[in-house]
């Protein structure tokens, strides 16, 4: 299978995109995949129908469909950890059960959405009030990676253009501009927190806790601070440390990986600011995409496929970057949370049974919202030596339509797809010169400055619109993909050991800093340089 694909990649490294969709007119639709009211386009990648063939056929003979059903089943996928990640039970519609070690997990996922509903409908409709009776008007929702990048992206998704009965927003960093701005036009009577933390470990997240709770005992002197505050965690007791009630702690559970975790409670920001009704949609429209990829035949499996085109990518024609560019203001977060779906996954560089892996493994993976991104780094996409694969995420049909502007929005995105594929030759700059008064070395130079090597490829996902439904499903194809990508590299996608080494190293340096300690012995003089320079900034500060 490998030499097939190694001869394919050989085949079509050469291969002129625009060729390809000559040469072939049922191209654009040979390599398009029609999901209900979606379309995606793989007919400006570097592939063919025949290449697909063998990818397809290289995922099935490592046991890709396996693996999915595993998933679904709730086998444990996440091996490093010896744990399911069954993120696909949070949006399961029915109530077959689902087993983790004998348990059926439905009852317990149906009782926290009756929370979820409950304590969001409390705070919307202000039956749930702060300590002096105030109704809660704002929520800051405190929490870090998987437990922030979701509900914040799919919260500024859907936010829309009405005031909502309770504004949201966001606090993750340690640093102290965020939650001091997040606070600064807050009034601490009708302010509540999430805090939301899986482990309820999580330095971040408890300092800002911390400044939360200070902030609310210097306002209201003497007041149970208990109203404002709501956990939501697999760790009730560090919640209860904390002085957050059981009975206001939501739950997580360790069969759910945090960054694939906005479908449980993480994601009350979500039915707090958008309602409970638009988070049931979200998760119906995720179940609807996991239907799909449960049971679509790899050759028809819009996250199957995706994944091929982007191990193909990387694997066989040395792509490193990849570039995801929603044509969508609301969608401008997806590449940040795209980021830690992807990159906390499958950034890894040995395989599930421990085994340095082959090649390049998953690439750097960035992109701004569409059009903006064109007056930015586009010209790098264009005329840069460097050719990576762009993602264009096409919602087609606007919230809040303004005369032709989605139009617009909708040609942009396409024409710059359709640019990086067929560019621009010299031929034809010659043509547009023609007249101008150039001529000779300067014309030479003229030319070479606007030719587009063209040549570079893409995909192209057009959906119907972003609401809770098709932003659901959207969330669930990106989930199966990264999960696919990961079985095609061999690395767990569930587990996350790289980011452990940082934080065991903040800590003697967070000690020196606060408390003038000595470092460990093993620290290098560039690291003892910098803290003791920064130790002097503070001291003068
Ligand atoms: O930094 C890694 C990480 O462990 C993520 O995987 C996780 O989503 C995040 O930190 C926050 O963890 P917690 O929910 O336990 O605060």
């Amino acid at each position: 299978m490998p030499e097939t694909l190694a001869a394919r990649a050989r085949a079509l490294s050469s291969a002129k995109l625009g060729d390809l969709l000559v040469r072939d007119p049922e191209r654009a639709t040979r390599l398009a995949l029609q999901w209900g009211e979606w379309r995606i386009d793989f007919s400006k990648e570097r592939v063919d129908a025949a290449t697909l063939e063998a990818l397809v056929a290289h995922a099935d003979a490592i046991g890709v469909p396996r693996w999915i059903d595993a998933l679904f089943a709730g086998e444990r996928v996440n091996l490093s950890e010896a744990r399911p990640a069954l993120h696909t039970a949070l949006r399961q519609q029915d109530d077959t059960p689902v087993r983790v070690d004998g348990q059926d997990v439905i009852p317990s996922i149906r009782e926290a959405q009756r929370r979820i509903r409950a304590t969001a409908d409390a705070i919307r409709k202000g039956r749930r009030r702060g300590a002096t009776g105030k109704p809660i008007t704002d929520v800051v929702s405190i929490g870090i990676g998987g437990s922030d990048l979701g509900p914040r992206m799919v919260c500024d998704a859907l936010a829309g253009t009405d005031a909502p009965p309770v504004r949201v927003s966001f606090v993750s960093n340690v640093d102290p501009e965020a939650i001091a701005r997040a606070l600064a036009p807050l009034d601490p009577a009708s302010t509540a927190f999430v805090v939301i933390s899986k482990t309820f470990t999580t330095q971040e997240t408890l300092a800002n806790a911390t400044a939360a709770r200070d902030w609310l005992a210097r306002s209201l002197p003497g007041a149970g601070l208990g109203a404002h505050f709501i956990g939501v965690s697999a760790n009730v007791a560090q919640a209860g440390a904390f002085g957050i009630a059981a009975d206001d702690v939501l739950p997580m559970w360790d069969w759910v990986g945090g960054r694939y975790s906005l479908w449980s409670a993480v994601g009350l920001p979500i039915a707090l600011r958008c309602g409970p009704d638009a988070f049931d949609a979200l998760l119906a429209g995720a179940a609807a995409m996991d239907a799909h990829v449960r049971t679509a035949p790899l050759a028809q499996n819009a996250a199957a496929l995706l994944a091929l085109v982007g191990w193909w990518n990387t694997r066989w024609l040395g792509h490193t970057q990849r570039l995801v560019i929603p044509y969508s203001h609301a969608l401008r977060e997806l590449a940040a949370y795209l980021q830690q779906l992807v990159l906390e996954s499958n950034g890894k560089s040995v395989g599930r049974d421990g085994a340095p892996l082959p090649a390049g493994t998953t690439p750097s993976l960035w992109g701004e919202p569409g059009t903006d991104a064109q007056h930015s780094f586009f010209q790098w996409l264009h005329q840069g030596t460097h050719s990576s694969p762009v993602e264009f995420v096409v919602p087609v049909r606007a919230r809040h339509p303004i005369g032709d502007q989605q139009r617009l929005l909708v040609a942009n995105a396409l024409a710059q797809a359709q640019a990086l594929c067929a560019g621009r030759t010299a031929e034809t700059v010659r043509r547009e010169l023609a007249g101008t008064g150039l001529d000779g070395a300067a014309l030479d130079a003229a030319v070479a400055a606007r030719v587009c090597p063209g040549n570079r490829p893409s995909t192209t996902i057009l959906l119907p619109e972003v609401d809770p439904r098709n932003l659901g499903a959207l969330i669930a194809l990106y989930e199966h993909r990264t999960y696919v990508e990961g079985l095609l590299y061999g690395i767990n996608s569930f587990d996350q050991w790289g980011v452990e080494l940082g934080k065991t190293l903040a800590k003697p340096i967070a000690r020196a800093l606060i408390e003038g300690t000595g470092l460990p012995a093993d620290a290098d003089a560039s690291t003892r340089a910098l803290v003791a320079h920064a130790q002097a900034l503070f001291a003068r500060g």
